[in-house]
């Protein structure tokens, strides 16, 4: 995969989209040493330490994708639990929260900002991925860790890793369907079968029992009436 490494710009997610935009050839990875603006989902920023990793994947939207965009954020998960592994922690201490966050002892260690882009005649996600290698930010939202606590791999040698695992379960849901995806992230689910409170659209969040997943990626919560709620969107609102 050709990866463009920047010194600074203000979100990798921009440069990436401008350079599928201007016609690059796919698959593509722009990953910076500093993000002056880098930005998280619902319209949150997310702050990067040079230590760390923050990168953008340009994949194609293969039809099977297109079908299941939730299952673009958890490819991207598998792939950066893929990538931690490589450099030795233990998928033990690994957890995929749902929707698009990696956890690392129970904190947040990545986070994914995924968009859908079409120009040119061509459609492709742009898989933004901040992976906190070396330091965590403080004032989060939700507890944040960092993965090494000595000897973190350099983040441009980790974009090379990130980049083989992106690939690899790119080209898996593209041959044999979004269902191996959802299956994979399944298996590494953090509180699936366990009480939790997800905040959706409502103001209030919904408590209730994480059930599975559905075929969209879609969180099934059992309320305690007996009912099953879907949620499209939203987040897992307690730890
Ligand atoms: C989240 O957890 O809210 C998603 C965070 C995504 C951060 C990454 S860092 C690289 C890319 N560029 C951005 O501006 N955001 C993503």
């Amino acid at each position: 995969m050709r990866h463009e490494r920047l010194a600074t710009c203000a979100s990798t997610n921009d440069e990436a989209r401008a350079a599928f935009e201007a016609g690059a050839p796919l698959p593509l990875l722009v990953s910076a040493a500093e993000q002056t603006a880098g930005r998280g989902r619902q319209g949150r920023s997310w702050s990067h330490a040079p230590a760390n990793f923050a990168g953008s994947f340009v994949i194609e939207a293969s039809p099977r994708l297109v079908e299941t965009p939730g299952a673009v954020a958890f490819l991207a998960g598998l792939a950066v639990t893929d990538a931690l592994a490589t450099y030795g922690i233990s998928r033990h201490d690994l957890r995929l929260k749902w929707p698009n966050d990696v956890l690392y002892r129970e904190r947040k260690v990545a986070g994914v900002l995924s968009e859908f882009v079409e120009a040119l005649g061509r459609r492709a996600f742009i898989v933004g991925i901040g992976v906190n290698l070396a330091e965590a930010p403080g004032e989060t939202r939700f507890p944040a860790a960092a993965a090494f606590s000595e000897h973190p791999p350099e983040p441009a040698r980790f974009a090379e890793s990130l980049a083989a695992a992106v690939e690899a379960w790119t080209n898996a849901a593209a041959r044999e369907g979004p269902g191996r995806i959802l299956a994979a992230w399944r298996s590494q689910a953090w509180r699936l079968g366990q009480p939790l409170a997800v905040r959706g659209q409502g103001p209030e969040p919904a408590e209730g029992i994480f059930e599975d997943i559905d075929d969209r990626g879609h969180l099934l919560l059992r309320l305690p009436c007996g009912t099953l709620r879907r949620v499209a969107a939203g987040d897992i609102a307690d730890r």
